[in-house]
């Protein structure tokens, strides 16, 4: 059983607030009549949810695509800094949390959501699944340093990186595409060729594309395109 005004906020029909002023203004209807408390509980499956004569349909599982903006830290809840599940508050699907993290100061895509099983495969070891990173670095990329990251360098852990991709866009831009996701494993990385991340944003994750329209700190559901791209 859930809420009205949840399942409404959480069909993307508006913010909690927006939807009950579609409530009081008598829009909604369930099972044909029409409900204006916020409070009703609405078994999904089951009860028949219109607003404006138009069926609803409820998601049990949403899939976001956040634009990360440096500054905001990649967990659920955080008693003294801003998280990304605090950018989605008004989605009406509760604390959605992110699958994987991005360090605090770095930028770009992040998928949101509420279903674990989605993240849990995205993110497992197993299956590789490739991450492009934009970076901008304090030095030039040396030929033998371009070589050492598509072969694997020592990030001072037990094994190296496994080989990763490299597109130069300048000396000191490069897109790196890896399929691990270790702990601040691309500026790890570029230390260990001597050099240094200044500015880093995620641009791919598993073939979705972040959408360059988003600005940052926005998000916006996946398209079922996207959902079929990501799908692993
Ligand atoms: N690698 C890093 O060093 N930081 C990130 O946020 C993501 C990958």
């Amino acid at each position: 059983m859930l809420r009205l005004d949840k399942f409404l906020s959480g069909a993307n029909l508006g913010s909690r607030s927006q939807v009950k002023g579609y409530l009081k203004k008598g829009l909604v209807k369930v099972n044909g009549k029409v409900v204006r408390e916020p409070e009703c509980k609405i078994e999904e499956g089951k009860d028949r949810v219109s607003f404006r004569d138009k069926e609803i349909v409820y998601k049990k599982y949403v899939y976001y695509m956040l634009n990360k903006p440096k500054g905001v830290v990649s967990a659920t809840r955080d008693p003294a800094q801003k998280t990304v599940s605090d950018l989605l508050k008004d989605t009406g699907y509760g604390d959605l949390f992110p699958v994987g993290r991005l360090d605090k100061d770095t930028e770009g895509l992040l998928i949101m959501t509420n279903d674990g099983e989605f993240a849990h495969n995205l993110l497992s070891p197993k299956k590789h699944v490739d991450k492009v990173y934009y970076v901008e670095m304090a030095g030039s990329l040396s030929e033998e340093g371009q070589k050492a990251l598509e072969e694997g360098v020592d990030i001072r852990e037990e094994k190296l990186s496994l080989p990763a991709k490299v597109e130069r866009v300048s000396d000191t831009v490069i897109y790196l595409t890896i399929t691990e996701g270790r702990y601040h494993q691309v500026k790890r990385m570029l230390k260990a060729v001597g050099n240094e991340v200044v500015y880093l944003k995620r641009t791919a994750m598993g073939g979705l594309v972040l959408d360059e329209s988003l600005p940052v700190g926005s998000y916006r559901e996946l398209t079922e395109e996207e959902m079929r791209k990501i799908k692993i």
